[in-house]
């Protein structure tokens, strides 16, 4: 599979390269700066611990033969000092006693040179998942949880995290919009649970869920006898509200006639009862969402020019998960938490190939689709670690469908799927060959195939 889509996704890291050849210093540097990384390098052992203590990266590439003390020395260095930190074996010496050697040691990935560019951005890729899922779990809720259950720690999200504190703050009209399933209906909560109304009602309304018929008389209320079937007065949404706040959901699907209506709340803080002629004064924040374009609605005339000036004092853009995919991490762990706390079970895991065909695909149904899947996977699977086997299909085949010739051979996946179980289990052949469900020799005679033909 490619992960050239992956460049979107805007991790990148702080990487130190330990080798005592500068040619290769030099290759390294090359590649990893092209693909946006902040790069140091360490001809030897102690230059990189001078290094590792000053920056602290993100990750260590190292070689495995140096003069003085070699790779596996700085390996177990980092394993017990910097438990955080990702660590990349590169090495001439490959076989497979090295790399279970290597993998005890703590070394995460392992690449024998020579390698191609290609094949260390994708390594690196790989490994700067792991540390970052590292680094997600041990903040877990703490940082994360950033807004009245909304999560992101994408500079998009923090803007929008920050148009809330703003907006709660004032008293301002404010329009959400953003894909289905963006978040609108939790943004605007968590705008009226942080302003001083919090004590007051926040009263939904669905715009395009109400008959037009009906919906003056839903908002306005109405008087006994307005109508057939109005056998009492009964106060409408507006009225309900008062001292709180209105979400207008879906506003772009309220008729011309009731955008005036509407226009009028907002300019005299008074609402009519159907039925009557008396105006009663509200004290309301108002919240619209739409999903459509409202700009684009207001120049064909599907929508009042006056209103939408009127509605977007400040205008909250929520984007679409397929460009803030730095989010997607913290959405999987704060979700796959939550199901496994309703179920009573332990979160499962996901395994790097799953993350990264998550990070791949486009989310159309943006974090509503992400939370279904989650919640679809912690029902279904029964193994600790999701595979991409678990994912729908039309998330495993999104390479496919893009027309990308480099989707991965079904060798390249066992060699994965092998390697992974053998990090999984430490080194330990005999585990490693219960979880792949096959025996002990096999195992052997596979990672030897493994290993040659990466040589
Ligand atoms: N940033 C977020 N953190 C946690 N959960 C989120 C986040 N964004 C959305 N969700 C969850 O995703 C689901 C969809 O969110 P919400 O209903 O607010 O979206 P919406 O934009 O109003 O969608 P629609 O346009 O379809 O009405 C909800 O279950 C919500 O809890
Ligand atoms: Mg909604």
């Amino acid at each position: 599979m490619s992960l050239t889509k992956q460049s979107d996704f805007s991790m990148t890291a702080t990487i130190l390269a330990v080798d005592d050849s500068p040619d290769t210093l030099e290759l390294i540097r090359r590649n990893l700066e092209l693909n946006g990384h902040a790069v140091y390098t360490a001809g030897n052992v102690q230059q990189a611990l001078d290094i590792i203590d000053t920056v602290e990266p993100d990750i260590v590439i190292t070689d495995w033969k140096m003069p003085i003390n070699d790779g596996l020395d700085l390996v177990k260095y980092i394993h017990s000092h910097y438990p955080g930190l990702g660590i990349m074996m590169i090495t001439g010496f490959a076989s497979i006693e090295s790399a279970i050697q290597a993998v005890k040691s703590g070394v995460e990935e392992y690449l024998p040179k020579p390698f191609t560019d290609e094949e260390l951005k994708n390594a690196v890729n790989k490994l700067i998942i792991k540390v970052k899922q590292r680094k997600t779990l041990a903040k877990e809720d703490i940082t994360t949880i950033s807004s009245f259950g909304l999560i992101g720690q994408s500079t998009e999200m923090h803007n929008v995290f920050d148009l809330i504190k703003k907006s709660a703050d004032s008293n301002a009209t404010v329009l959400i919009t953003g894909e289905s399933g963006t978040g609108k209906e939790l943004v605007a909560r968590a705008i009226h649970y942080q302003s001083n109304r919090s004590n007051s009602p926040f009263v939904t309304v669905n715009c395009s869920a109400i008959p037009n018929e009906l919906i003056e008389s839903e908002l306005f209320g109405y008087t006994k006898g307005a109508f057939t079937g109005a056998i009492a007065t009964r106060a409408g949404f507006f009225q309900t509200a008062n001292g709180g706040s209105i979400f207008l959901d879906e506003v772009s699907e309220m008729s011309l006639n009731m955008q005036v209506k509407l226009l009028r709340v907002i300019q005299e803080k008074e609402v009519t009862l159907v039925g009557s002629r008396k105006s009663i004064p509200v004290d309301i924040r108002i919240i619209a969402a739409s999903n459509k374009n409202l700009k684009r609605m207001m120049e064909s005339g599907l929508f009042r020019e006056d209103l939408y000036y009127r509605l977007n004092i400040v205008t909250i853009e929520i984007p679409p998960l397929r460009d803030r995919k730095d989010d997607i991490i913290y959405l999987i762990n704060h979700f796959s938490g939550r199901f496994a706390r309703e179920a009573g079970k332990n979160a499962p895991q996901f395994s790097e190939a799953t993350f990264e065909l998550l990070l791949n695909y486009d989310f159309p149904g943006n974090v509503r689709e992400l939370e279904n899947l989650i919640q679809r996977l912690s029902v279904i699977c029964d193994s600790d670690i999701i595979h991409p086997v678990d994912l729908p299909v039309y998330m495993r085949s999104i390479d496919i469908k893009a027309g990308n010739k480099s989707i991965k051979s079904l060798a390249e996946v066992e060699a994965e799927y092998i390697y992974s179980a053998v990090e999984l289990t430490r080194g330990n052949l005999t585990k490693a060959a219960a979880i792949l469900g096959i025996d002990r020799k096999t195992l052997r005679v596979k990672l030897k195939k493994y290993i040659n033909s990466k040589e």
